[in-house]
């Protein structure tokens, strides 16, 4: 692999690095698109179920159900400019450009509603919404413009010197060096990978917030992880057909669109009873760290949690969920096996609001960012919106730097072969670890501990970095950076908010501690 040189450097084609991407080709400068994915599902954007929320009547109701489900930590302004260019950049970008066809009842898009929505005001395709823009986003970007995309290209390092981001070390079939670029933009999605169930790909390492961070960069609100309450999960499933294809995965997870409760899809405990009123006045509609908490704890104290969706037409309405049920081994009819997953990281790297991140030329868009629109909390279908919306800031606010040449850091291969399983058993217990200490419900105790196991097994992890260059061990580290922060962030807010929800300490040594 050669020293390349290019005006904006984005890594990750979700929706947020490709609509970055669109907007600086479109403001004429040279882009290199980047990603270590070889297929589109190894994006989160692809998983995408319920939707892109859009404003209809009433922006300033919209503005409030986002405030509202952050527990009124998300950022005024910031939620502002989300909503400000919600209808625009969607109807410009998606539907225009792209010609993205939403559905429709009656000659009328068929607005979706979803929890702590005051109206229905959610575009969506079936329950397939993310991959029914991602897959023609990617092929736009590819064929219509002249980005060029790297694929199965990941970034390893920032180069950067006091302040100052330069570009990127890129690895491609073993090989490394480094990319040159007036701006670097980060679009590397989540960190799903860091949690035994996630609704996220495998990818979601958290690569972009572990270079930014260990570039110096500004990262804020990392406690607030956000879990999905509904990802159907069976114990022993086919892993072929579930989106954690990694080993470490646990039976098989897949999100369970919340559109489903919208619709009128009822959460029954293991004795069949309905449980969600009991616990908040907007049921199964209610906030989404409610519901993951009840679902829990009802998993805990009944068994088995199901959604009911005999009283509403599922195979009709949601026919695809229907299809990968199938494809799960899952009886619908009888009710849908679900636990909560980890689903959305709210904190990352701190942005302005153009994506500027606090080190110089470095942006940062989409889940690895912190725009301050989500806060404690996110509100569904917001997210592929902020990725679109930010990502045409981001692109059109990246043009026009000059590209400067440093000196790059230097990677090491003095011995590129890991042991034999290293990042699988090291992955496998930062997921333990995660789950266990740094999931729906914290102690005060259980995080204190949790720092001290990551701590060690980043330790273990870089050990290795100081003599060995290979893609899975520098995902390996990025995860371990990142689990650090979150628990790190989590222990300093003793405050239950929004995702980060505090218990009194009751649990035992887990076996997590020991190792
Ligand atoms: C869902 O379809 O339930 C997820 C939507 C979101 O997380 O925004």
């Amino acid at each position: 692999m050669n020293e390349q040189e290019t005006d904006v450097l984005v890594v990750g084609t979700g929706i947020a690095g490709l609509s970055a991407a669109l907007a600086a080709d479109e403001a004429g400068a040279d882009v290199t698109l980047a990603t270590k994915a070889e297929r589109p599902e190894q994006a989160s954007t692809w998983w995408a179920q319920g939707g892109i929320a859009v404003t209809r009547d009433d922006p300033e109701q919209f503005e409030q159900d986002i405030l509202d489900a952050s527990a009124g930590t998300a950022d005024p302004e910031a939620v502002e400019v989300l909503v400000e260019n919600a209808t625009d950049t969607v109807s410009d970008v998606l539907v225009d450009t792209l010609g993205i066809e939403f559905d429709t009842t009656g000659g009328e898009y068929d607005f979706g509603q979803e929890a702590a929505h005051d109206e229905a005001r959610i575009l969506h395709i079936n329950a397939e919404t993310g991959k029914h823009i991602h897959v023609p986003f990617l092929n736009y970007v590819a064929d219509e413009t002249d980005v060029t995309v790297r694929e199965d290209t990941a970034a390893l390092e920032l180069i950067r010197h006091e302040g100052k981001v330069y570009g990127a070390i890129l690895e491609q079939d073993g090989e490394w060096a480094p990319t040159y670029a007036g701006s670097t933009i980060l679009a590397t999605g989540g960190i799903g990978a860091l949690y035994p169930r996630s609704t996220n790909p495998d990818t979601a390492t958290g690569d972009g917030i572990a270079m930014a961070a260990l570039a110096g960069a500004d990262i804020e609100d990392m406690e607030y992880v956000q879990f999905h309450p509904t990802a159907c999960h069976t114990e022993s499933e086919a892993q072929g057909a579930s989106n954690r294809s990694g080993d470490a995965a646990e039976g098989g997870t897949f999100l369970i669109s919340e559109a489903v409760r919208g619709e009128g899809g009822l959460l029954r405990n293991g004795n069949g009873e309905r449980f969600m009123p009991e616990y908040h006045e907007d049921a199964e509609l209610a906030p989404r760290d409610v519901v993951a908490r009840a679902v829990k704890t009802e998993r805990e104290e009944t068994g088995d949690v199901t959604l009911d969706v005999s009283g509403m037409h599922f195979e009709e309405e949601f026919p695809d969920l229907a299809d990968k049920c199938a494809a799960h081994d899952v009886d619908w009819t009888e009710g849908i096996p679900i636990a909560p997953a980890q689903h959305f990281l709210c904190g990352g790297v701190a942005v302005d609001d153009r994506g500027r991140s606090s080190l110089d030329r470095l942006y940062a868009v989409g889940e690895c960012s912190r725009t301050g629109v989500h806060g404690a909390n996110r509100l569904a279908s917001t997210s592929l919106l902020e990725g679109l919306v930010w990502g045409q800031r981001v692109g059109e606010d990246a043009v026009g730097n000059d590209i400067e040449r440093i000196e790059a850091p230097e990677l090491l291969e003095r011995d590129p072969d890991l042991p034999g399983n290293f990042a699988r058993d090291k992955f496998h217990r930062l997921r333990r670890v995660m789950d266990e200490m740094v999931g729906i419900e914290r102690t005060t105790d259980g995080l204190k501990r949790s720092q001290s196991v990551l701590r060690r097994l980043k330790g273990e992890v870089d050990a290795y970095v100081r003599t060995r260059t290979s893609r899975s061990l520098y995902e390996l580290r990025s995860a371990s950076v990142v689990s650090l922060l979150i628990s790190r962030a989590a222990a300093e807010n003793e405050q239950s908010i929004g995702c980060h929800y505090l218990v009194e300490d009751a649990k035992p040594e887990s076996a997590a501690d020991a190792q």
